[in-house]
């Protein structure tokens, strides 16, 4: 086993089917069955956003998405950040959300960066330089802050 972890980013317009139903398979293991939310996981908002995924062994094992601006709010937006539960803890959310920001800046300089993150990792967030600026709020019946990082 070589234990061989692979990072890819890419825009939604190349994933193939196969590559989309893995994304959506792990998503919906978390987001909707482990978190017990019934929430519309994949939605309209998917297509325009660029997805940073987490291979290990070739198995997707994180990902998230970054929204470009005016897609979610005025400025950029990462969301749908998760690591599957048998791989957290190894500080993979951490090094999903330093790349996905680093790309962010990349693709579009100076606009600024505001997401929703649920309320149990403000701590987190904030330990990379966002700055809580509403909340709390339900959103998909889930405690949520909106944060932002200028
Ligand atoms: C949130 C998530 C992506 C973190 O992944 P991870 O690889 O375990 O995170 P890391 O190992 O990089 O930990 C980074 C920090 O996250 C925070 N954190 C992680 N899990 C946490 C938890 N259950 N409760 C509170 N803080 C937590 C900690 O502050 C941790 O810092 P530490 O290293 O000082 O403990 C992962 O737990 C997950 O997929 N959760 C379910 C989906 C979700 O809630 N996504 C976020 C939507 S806003």
């Amino acid at each position: 086993m070589s234990n061989t972890l692979q990072w890819r980013f890419r825009h939604f317009n190349v994933f193939s089917a196969l590559e989309w139903h893995a994304m959506l398979n792990m998503r919906s293991r978390i987001f909707v069955v482990e978190q017990r939310c019934p929430y519309q996981d994949p939605d309209d908002i998917d297509p325009h956003c660029w997805h940073l995924e987490g291979l290990l062994d070739g198995e997707l094992i994180a990902s998230l998405r970054i929204a470009p601006p005016g897609a979610v709010y005025e400025e950029v937006s990462i969301g749908r950040v998760a690591v599957a539960p048998d791989n957290r803890g190894q500080s993979l959310g951490r090094e999903l959300m330093v790349k996905s920001m680093a790309y962010a800046q990349d693709l579009w300089p100076n606009h600024g960066l505001r997401i929703s993150g649920q309320a149990y990792l403000q701590e987190f967030y904030h330990g990379l330089g966002f700055t809580t600026v509403k909340g709390p709020y339900l959103e998909d019946d889930l405690p949520h802050f909106e944060m932002l990082l200028s």
